[in-house]
């Protein structure tokens, strides 16, 4: 593993050999986090990314030995974003976490907390506005935000050109991304950047330019995520850090 600091965006870059050491090394790192988040604060709260690139890690963390490693009654989950589409629905966000992770663990049904993309879209951000603000607690801070990032330096449902990425008083707001012709619910990035621990996972060849262009400071959604007092790892493997590190 390669560790090192990421120019201009803030943050520890740490470099795996491939996508399955990512998973691991990704499963590994939430484990790490949600023992010292309910050591220290006796619960550990994590929004979990969407799309594909997480979800070997979701896998590794529903099965032994990791599954036994983590107290579930104890943890609380949400998500980034979510897709305005209902949750079997194979798009779902919460679909995927549920099969990979959620449904192999005993974490009670009141500590999943999904955005319920079935709702009309500004419905479901206002209400998963309520539910971070009954939950999260006073100082509203993840314990963890796991993100994933797009060829277009997309991140959450934060899309450049979007008025999402400008949101500084919701937590939470409905967004139509023109290039899907679709709706999405996100956070925004005062909560994102609100959070202990934010960590990007990405992997492969396709993501390797965007995240050089990340790297060198282009302002993209991805590398606006700058945790205010909170720690920014990008998780990353050498595909994806081919154009960063080009002898990695
Ligand atoms: C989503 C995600 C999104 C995702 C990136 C990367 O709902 O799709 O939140 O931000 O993390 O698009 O997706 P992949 O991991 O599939 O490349």
């Amino acid at each position: 593993m390669l560790r090192g600091a990421l120019g201009p965006v803030v943050g520890e870059l740490e470099v795996v050999s491939d996508a399955e050491r990512l998973a691991q090394a990704a499963a590994d790192r939430v484990v790490a986090l949600a023992s010292a988040a309910i050591v220290e604060r006796g619960r550990f709260t994590v929004a979990l990314a969407g799309g594909s690139t997480p979800e070997p890690a979701y896998a590794l963390l529903g099965e032994q030995p990791l599954a036994q490693e983590v107290d579930w009654a104890r943890v609380e989950v949400y998500w980034g974003d979510e897709r305005c589409v209902p949750p079997d629905h194979p798009d779902s966000n919460y679909r995927m976490a549920r099969r990979a992770l959620l449904g192999r663990v005993p974490i009670p049904g009141e500590n999943i907390h999904r955005i319920h993309g079935e709702l009309p879209p500004r419905e479901a951000a206002a209400a998963y506005r309520l539910e971070l603000q009954d939950n999260l607690g006073v100082d509203g801070r993840f314990d963890l935000v796991l993100l994933g990032m797009g060829p277009d330096g997309h991140t959450a449902s934060l899309f450049p050109g979007t008025d999402a990425l400008n949101e500084g008083e919701h937590s939470v707001v409905a967004v139509y991304v023109e290039k899907l012709d679709a709706w999405r619910v996100t956070l925004t990035l005062p909560v994102i950047n609100a959070a202990h621990q934010v960590v990007f996972l990405v992997s492969g060849e396709a993501k390797a330019d965007v995240l050089a262009r990340v790297h060198a400071g282009e302002p993209l959604p991805a590398a606006m995520v700058h945790p205010v007092d909170g720690q920014l790892t990008w998780l990353v493997d050498r595909d994806a850090a081919s154009r960063l590190l080009p002898d990695a």
